[in-house]
């Protein structure tokens, strides 16, 4: 009794300090950074501090980083310096941490780019952000661990309570693209057991969540690399084709009203997967199948593991039972020793696929990959131009696919305002087209809406509830 006492009297020191604490997360990079900050922003509020969305109010801020390219890095420790300035400036006693993928990445040398930064978690521990804070708080810093970890218990950690919301399914990557930094900085891969999974969906639908996302970095593999977390535990498992049993499973949960995933891989693209996307009632006919280029050099120069022929065919698999299958996807331009004719190759390659929307990157070497040993050879002006191509041709493809909706009725998932203009509404196409319309009388966030499309722009559907 009296051993413990001092250690409960520290706790409820920590906890009366905390709860009129107020946190502002920043988020950068992929939709699997939003789901950690979620997750952090969840952990932080059962620990005692307050979530604000009001960067200028926080007495703590926390910037979830990317590594993915140069440019990504640049902006987080941007907002990080300028965050340490204002607090010289204001001698305002404001914490400011930095976590995820840039400081798994560049580890202390992130105190080295940043002087002056309290604390810093890397990518698989974000976790200990409460733990890190208090001991900012005790007089402890600056804070560093970026060992490799496993995140606390998802199901309890989400707070939005939004319609849509992200469940992460698999985490790392295994698949080592050579420009890629995401396996250094988020580890080889493992999948969840699909039990945790379907009960943490259960939860989100009992909660008012209509659709979720299933993440993961190359996620038709889930279940598959042998290394399966259940209960804590890791064990050997792995199923012929566990990704459509887990789409299955979750599909029959009641409530549940779309169902998406990403990204996927042409490896994993089979008659399963194509059953599972035609047939199971929540799945989306939309699959984000990353291309990244349309020249067999390049493609085996960046170690994507397909042919463009074989990605052809897991188009047509896909496509012939699900004929209106939504392809989105990324491609990287200037990519090291990229020519002219290679590029020409991937413009062509995309106008014989017809993707429904594209993200385009210009190639950014990161330090420690393998495309960084090869000569970064296609000059920033010839990147940009072959960006700005790619952009225009896609988005004028984008436009005619749209505009063959115009007087055609989609179903809409009604998310809320629109965020460009609030007197209209707006939501998603099972297709993941953002469309914008009037508030059907009566209608609210989470309903399936029919809408008449009267305007087509490349990114967006205007319309009129039926
Ligand atoms: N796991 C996903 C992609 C995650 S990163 C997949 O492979 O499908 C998102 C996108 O960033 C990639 O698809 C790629 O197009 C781009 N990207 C990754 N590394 C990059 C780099 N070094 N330079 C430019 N773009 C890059
Ligand atoms: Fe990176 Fe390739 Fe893994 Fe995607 S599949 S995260 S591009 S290594
Ligand atoms: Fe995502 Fe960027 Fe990390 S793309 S996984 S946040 S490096």
């Amino acid at each position: 009794m009296r051993g413990g006492l001092p250690q409960r009297h520290l706790w409820i020191m920590f906890y009366s300090m905390t709860t009129n604490l107020k946190v502002f997360l920043k988020t950068y990079g992929c939709q699997m950074n939003e789901r950690d900050s979620e997750m952090v922003s969840a952990l932080l509020q059962q620990a005692g501090f307050t979530i604000t969305d009001r960067e200028n109010s926080a007495d703590i801020i926390i910037v979830n980083t990317c590594s993915v390219r140069e440019k990504a890095e640049e902006k987080a420790v941007g907002k990080l310096r300028l965050l340490v300035a204002g607090r010289q400036k204001t001698r305002r006693q404001l914490i400011v941490g930095a976590v995820g993928c840039m400081v798994q990445r560049m580890k202390a040398e992130i105190f080295r780019k940043v002087p002056g930064l309290d604390f810093a978690l890397g990518a698989g521990r974000l976790s200990a952000a409460g733990d890190a804070i208090k001991k900012v708080i005790a007089g402890q810093r600056p804070i560093i661990d970026v060992a490799a970890g496993k995140p606390a218990c998802e199901a309890d950690t989400h707070i939005n309570g939004d319609v849509s919301a992200f469940i992460n399914v698999l985490y790392g990557c295994n698949r080592h693209c050579s420009y890629c930094v995401v396996p250094e900085v988020r580890g080889s891969e493992w999948s969840r057991g699909a039990r945790e999974i379907i009960a943490e969906a259960d939860k989100l639908i009992q909660g008012g969540t209509k659709e979720i996302t299933l993440l993961g970095q190359s996620i038709l593999a889930y279940g598959r690399a042998n290394e399966v977390w259940q209960n804590g535990e890791k064990s050997k498992k792995g199923f012929g084709e566990p990704f459509p049993r887990l789409l299955e499973a979750l599909d029959s949960i009641n409530g549940l009203k779309r169902l998406r995933f990403m990204s996927s891989h042409p490896s994993g693209c089979t008659k399963e997967l194509a059953l599972c996307l035609s047939e199971l009632p929540t799945v989306c006919p939309h699959i984000h199948l990353p291309l990244q280029s349309g020249s067999d050099r390049i493609l085996k120069l960046m170690n994507r593991g397909y042919t463009t022929e074989e990605y052809r065919a897991a188009v047509v698999r896909l496509r012939r039972l699900i004929p209106d299958l939504a392809v989105t996807t990324d491609i990287i331009v200037g990519f090291p020793s990229e020519t002219k004719e290679d590029f020409e190759l991937t413009r062509a390659f995309i106008k014989d696929i017809g993707f429904s929307n594209a993200f385009i990157f210009k190639y950014s070497p990161r330090p420690g990959t393998l495309a960084a040993g090869l000569n970064d050879d296609v000059s920033e002006t010839e990147k940009l131009r072959r960006n700005h191509v790619i952009l225009e041709e896609q988005n004028r493809h984008s436009l005619k696919m749209n505009r063959l909706l115009l007087g055609r009725e989609c179903e809409v998932l009604v998310e809320g305002r629109s965020k460009r203009n609030p007197n209209r509404w707006s939501g998603r196409t099972d297709t993941n087209i953002l469309a914008v319309f009037e508030k059907p009388a009566g209608c609210r966030p989470g309903e399936l809406v029919r809408i008449k499309i009267d305007r087509a722009e490349p990114q967006t559907l205007y319309g009129t509830p039926r």
